[in-house]
């Protein structure tokens, strides 16, 4: 059964608008009785599954068997199905002709991935403000980790200088392509012209981009795209990474093992391997088929509603920084000074009360889903929120409604006016409901 906006919420899939594809939600319990549609507004960091990608996959788990392994029919099936996938992700991300696709397990995967295939001595040259899958992963002397500036434009110019700065070799630069602790989008187009120009490559973090946004390597004139298929509506542990192949058929396999090999023997003294040179150099071991499968549905569900998607984001995007607005010593988080296109991720603080808490608050009472904490952004977030270090973030996606957040708006204001209804303590260092009498769904029960 499907719900629409307006009816009873008594059904596992929201499908917002006839134009978007739906998604599957659930009913959770309150810790003062009864339960209540679940208002996620936790996309940024999982979105839920597509309809779409669950039948897809019941449909696909009959057949599934080996890939790339097996004689047997349903291998030859699960073969295809996942080099199918390569091709969906190739057009999703806009990809050139000679790109490579490589199937990870997310984001951080991938992009340590790419790390480890970098020619030595590559500059990488990034914002401090990233999320850690993209601060992290560089080593070595030439990393340039430049403070983020307030504005797009000073942005583009402190990567201009970094870049000028940096000796000469290889030079990569690494930068995300909306904030998963603002939404604001960066001049990705804009920075990858100067990397260019200064025959430097551009990775473009778009976990919390792809699922708002068309990507686009050839539009972009980037070099690498990454992205997690647990944020593109399709949570069965595929990510993936795309792009120029040189430097990736160049490197050391990101992992040792069959599947990578093309030859194996013995030698007096050990083993001498002879490596793929195509994508499989970096998938060793049995792939991920159903993950790959979920996710390159849901590529191709998102591809087909674009416009659609990017209006019903907009105007509830639009309705939550008016709702949130009105709220008493609330302090919207942002990177940037001036204006720009944005995802539907607010992050804020509101004075007086622990993000922590209100989360849990959220939760508990109002049956609204959110993150807290510093959200794999701390250099980020501790700018941008100050003393506390921390925020709550809320973030929309295909599944989110008026109603949650109108929800949200209403419950923030109540939090304000007249604090918690319930007990709160930290019992395993976390803010939750003492007590807490939510019971979990059947079948995690007993
Ligand atoms: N990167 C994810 C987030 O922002 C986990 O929440």
């Amino acid at each position: 059964m499907t719900l629409t906006v307006g009816s009873t919420i008594d059904s596992t899939e929201i499908r917002v608008r006839q134009d978007i594809p739906a998604v599957l939600g659930t009913r959770v319990p309150l810790v003062t009785g009864g339960e209540t549609g679940y208002a996620n507004l936790d996309h940024a960091a999982s979105a839920p599954c597509l309809a779409a990608v669950r039948d897809a996959v019941d449909a696909f788990l009959p057949w599934y068997a080996s890939a790339h392994r097996g004689a047997g029919f349903a291998s030859q099936v699960s073969t295809r199905v996942y080099e199918r996938a390569r091709e969906v992700l190739r057009k999703f991300a806009g990809a050139r002709d000679r790109d490579t696709v490589i199937f990870t397990r997310n984001t951080t995967d991938a992009l340590n991935l790419l790390a480890r295939a970098l020619p030595r001595h590559t500059s990488v040259v990034l914002f401090d403000t990233e999320h850690h899958a993209a601060l992290l992963p560089w080593r070595g002397p030439n990393v340039v980790r430049i403070p983020a500036p307030r504005t797009r434009l000073a942005a583009v110019a402190a990567v201009e200088r970094a870049l000028a700065g940096c000796p000469a070799g290889p030079r990569l630069v690494v930068l995300t392509g909306a904030s998963n602790v603002t939404g604001e989008t960066l001049p990705v187009a804009e920075i990858a012209a100067v990397a260019r120009r200064h025959g430097a490559r551009t990775a473009l973090d778009a976990a919390q981009l792809a699922p708002h946004r068309p990507i686009s390597l050839t539009g972009l004139d980037v070099d690498y795209v990454v992205l997690s298929g647990h944020k593109l509506y399709a949570p069965f542990g595929a990510g993936a990474l795309i792009g120029r192949a040189d430097w990736l058929r160049a490197a050391t396999p990101y992992l040792a093992g069959g599947g990578a090999t093309k030859a194996v023997t013995r030698h007096e003294t050990g083993v001498g391997v002879t490596w793929h040179t195509g994508p499989e150099r970096h998938e060793a071991g049995s792939p991920n088929i159903v993950g790959v499968h979920a996710l390159a549905v849901a590529c191709e569900q998102l591809g087909a509603h674009w416009d659609a998607l990017e209006a019903h984001e907009h105007a509830l995007l639009e309705r939550l920084r008016a709702g949130l607005a009105a709220v008493p010593g609330l302090a919207e988080l942002r990177l940037f000074d001036d204006e720009s296109d944005r995802t539907g991720t607010v992050s804020f603080t509101l004075d007086g009360f622990e993000p922590g808490w209100l989360s849990a608050v959220l939760s508990a009472e109002y049956g609204i889903g959110v993150r807290d904490g510093a959200f794999c952004a701390h250099i980020a977030t501790r700018r941008l929120a100050g003393q506390g270090a921390q925020a709550v973030r809320v973030s929309l996606g295909l599944g989110t409604t008026e109603e949650h957040i109108d929800r949200l708006v209403l419950a923030l204001r109540q939090i304000v006016a007249r604090g918690a209804r319930w007990t709160y303590g930290r019992p395993a260092g976390r803010w939750a409901p003492v007590p807490d009498p939510r019971p979990l769904p059947p079948f995690l029960a007993g």
